[in-house]
């Protein structure tokens, strides 16, 4: 049923909505609340395996390469393992050094796309330890990996990626509490980590019901040309995935900056006509992101902030408020609001939104 349009007038939209859902799919059965770890059956690895893993690498294209941005931050602050994440046809092509203690991660919602698979062949050649992080059960990539985790978020049809972004997120949180448990993490920083998986959902639904805010906001900015999508840290990865979303829907140009980079370059473009959505988590450097406003600002820049703490009153031009989860988890919240900026302002410039030219749904020829 999964496959049916409903009341939606098309998937991107239908698919959004589903995001809750598709998250609670993801933990069940998977949370163990007795030791505050995960429980991931087709890992295959046994806890001795898992901590000799010394470094993670996650390889995807497009949005499953900022997933896995997403999922190498989750696994350096939760299991402070190096982790990292690099687009799979980059690692196809360069000649990588493969570690043959590090973990690798191929990331694909379809599990066909070729460069991620060739990625995964190549790593098999030479000797690589890699699991798979897929949505479709027996595709390609999943079989050939042997361990993995399955997404469950469900079909997807909207070339955009959105529940599927959202349940590689949820799975890399996973795999991050597991990394972390059989390390250094303490049971009570697990139990923190559950919890916020736990209410993830209701807090994705609260943001949902803000559609109409973010729509009109869309509207008021759809006129742009060009965007910036600002953020740093944590709020970088999700800076990344917005600005993709917005171009490959709404055919707007958006470029997305760390926060820190923006005097070293892109603030010559800042001007009226150029507006920036910056990204601005409940972390230590809210003062930093807030200097990082006024300095948009003093140079006539519009900012649309999306934050999950205060920010002075009327220092940004539109405010996009997003619920406080535990601080690792905020990215995956944070997409939220930017997949409906992006599908909103795609309605508004009246785009094919399930199927943007140019794209396909999964790539499987160079
Ligand atoms: C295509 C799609 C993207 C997607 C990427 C990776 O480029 O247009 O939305 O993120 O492939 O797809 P995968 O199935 O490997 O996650």
């Amino acid at each position: 049923e999964d496959y049916e349009l409903g009341p939606y007038s098309d998937y991107m939209r239908k698919e959004i909505h589903e995001q809750p859902d598709a998250i609670r799919r993801a933990v069940m059965g998977r949370l163990d609340e007795r030791f505050a770890t995960a429980k991931l059956g087709g890992l295959n690895f046994d806890p001795r395996e898992l901590r000799n893993i010394k470094r993670v690498k996650f390889l995807g294209c497009g949005s499953a390469y900022y997933a896995g941005q997403m999922g190498a931050a989750l696994v350096e602050e939760l299991a402070r393992i190096p982790a990292d994440a690099e687009p799979a046809s980059e690692f196809r092509y360069r000649s990588p050094v493969v570690d043959p203690d590090a973990l690798y991660v191929a990331v694909s919602q379809s599990g066909e796309t070729s460069d991620t698979l060739m990625a995964v062949q190549e790593l098999k050649r030479k000797g690589g330890q890699v699991m798979g992080a897929v949505n479709v059960v027996g595709s390609a990539i999943g079989r050939e990996c042997g361990h993995g985790i399955f997404l469950h978020a469900g079909p997807e049809v909207a070339v955009a990626s959105t529940k599927a972004l959202t349940n590689m997120a949820v799975n890399f949180a996973l795999l991050a509490l597991l990394l972390g448990r059989v390390r250094d993490l303490s049971a009570a920083q697990g139990e923190r980590v559950v919890r916020g998986l736990r209410g993830l959902p209701s807090q994705v639904t609260a943001m949902l019901n803000a559609e109409d805010e973010i729509a009109a906001i869309a509207s008021e900015f759809a006129d742009a040309d060009h965007m910036f999508f600002i953020g740093r840290v944590r709020g970088w990865p999700v800076a990344r995935e917005g600005a993709q979303k917005l171009k490959e829907i709404s055919y707007v140009h958006a470029e997305a900056y760390q926060a820190g980079e923006l005097k070293h370059g892109p603030l010559a473009l800042i001007a009226p006509d150029m507006p920036s959505v910056v990204v601005i988590p409940s972390d230590d450097l809210v003062a930093k992101n807030i200097s990082t406003i006024e300095q948009i600002k003093a140079r006539g820049g519009p900012v649309i902030a999306v934050t999950s703490t205060d920010i002075p009153a009327g220092l940004a031009d539109a405010l996009i408020r997003v619920p406080r989860t535990e601080p690792e988890l905020e990215p995956i919240l944070f997409n939220i609001p930017l997949q409906l900026l992006a599908y909103h302002t795609a309605a508004k410039l009246g785009r094919d939104i399930d199927k943007p030219r140019n794209l396909a749904k999964s790539v499987t020829v160079e």
